[in-house]
């Protein structure tokens, strides 16, 4: 099971200088909730924006064309192809994590999108790929909780691929 899990602005703006534009700790627990004990794809762009360093107790795959990319308690894989082929011997559900270059090569291949929802306006420079809804049906939508720390208004949204019979 492929599942793609984001967060973006009303303009569909998922990141800035490699981070992301918004502090929404909220949404960075629900992606630990849902992420942990499963397998996280990523792009070597994204992997480094983090400081080159796995989140825990998430198999981590970093993707790169770099046949010498070395990474200390990752998988470094090379195509979308050697994803899918080892995605789909897992039992455990693979979570396409970004960014924008990772979305885009495997959005096709997804069965279900995760994608939180901020309602604002940000600054940035890297957007999520254009995508056809016409294939997608919404199964959930929540409001995420607002306070100090998250003072987005944002919603938590499930989609399925629409089943071609
Ligand atoms: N809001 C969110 O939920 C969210 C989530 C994740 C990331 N982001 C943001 O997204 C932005 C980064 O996106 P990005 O598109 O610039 O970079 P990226 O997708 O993180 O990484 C791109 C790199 O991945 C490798 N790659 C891409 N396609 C490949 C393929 N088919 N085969 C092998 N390797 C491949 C290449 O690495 P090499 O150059 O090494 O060959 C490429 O330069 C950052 O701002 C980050 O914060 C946001």
């Amino acid at each position: 099971m492929l599942i793609a899990i984001w967060a973006q602005d009303n303009q569909a703006l998922i990141g800035k200088n490699n981070r992301l534009p918004w502090h929404l700790p909220n949404d960075l627990q629900f992606f630990k909730n849902t992420t942990t004990n499963h397998t996280l794809v990523m792009g070597r762009k994204t992997f480094e924006g983090m400081g080159g360093r796995p989140l825990p107790k998430r198999q981590t795959i970093v993707l790169t064309r770099d046949r010498n990319y070395q990474a200390e308690n990752v998988l470094v894989m090379h195509s979308v192809a050697e994803v899918l082929d080892y995605s789909e011997k897992q039992a455990q559900t693979t979570f396409i994590a970004g960014g924008s270059a990772i979305y885009k090569a495997f959005l096709p291949y997804c069965d279900k999108i995760y994608r939180t929802y901020i309602n604002e306006s940000f600054v940035g420079d890297a957007y999520f790929p254009t995508i056809d809804w016409r294939q997608w049906h919404l199964v959930d939508r929540l409001q995420g909780p607002q306070d100090e720390k998250n003072p987005y208004e944002y919603y938590y949204e499930k989609y399925n691929r629409n089943r071609v019979d």
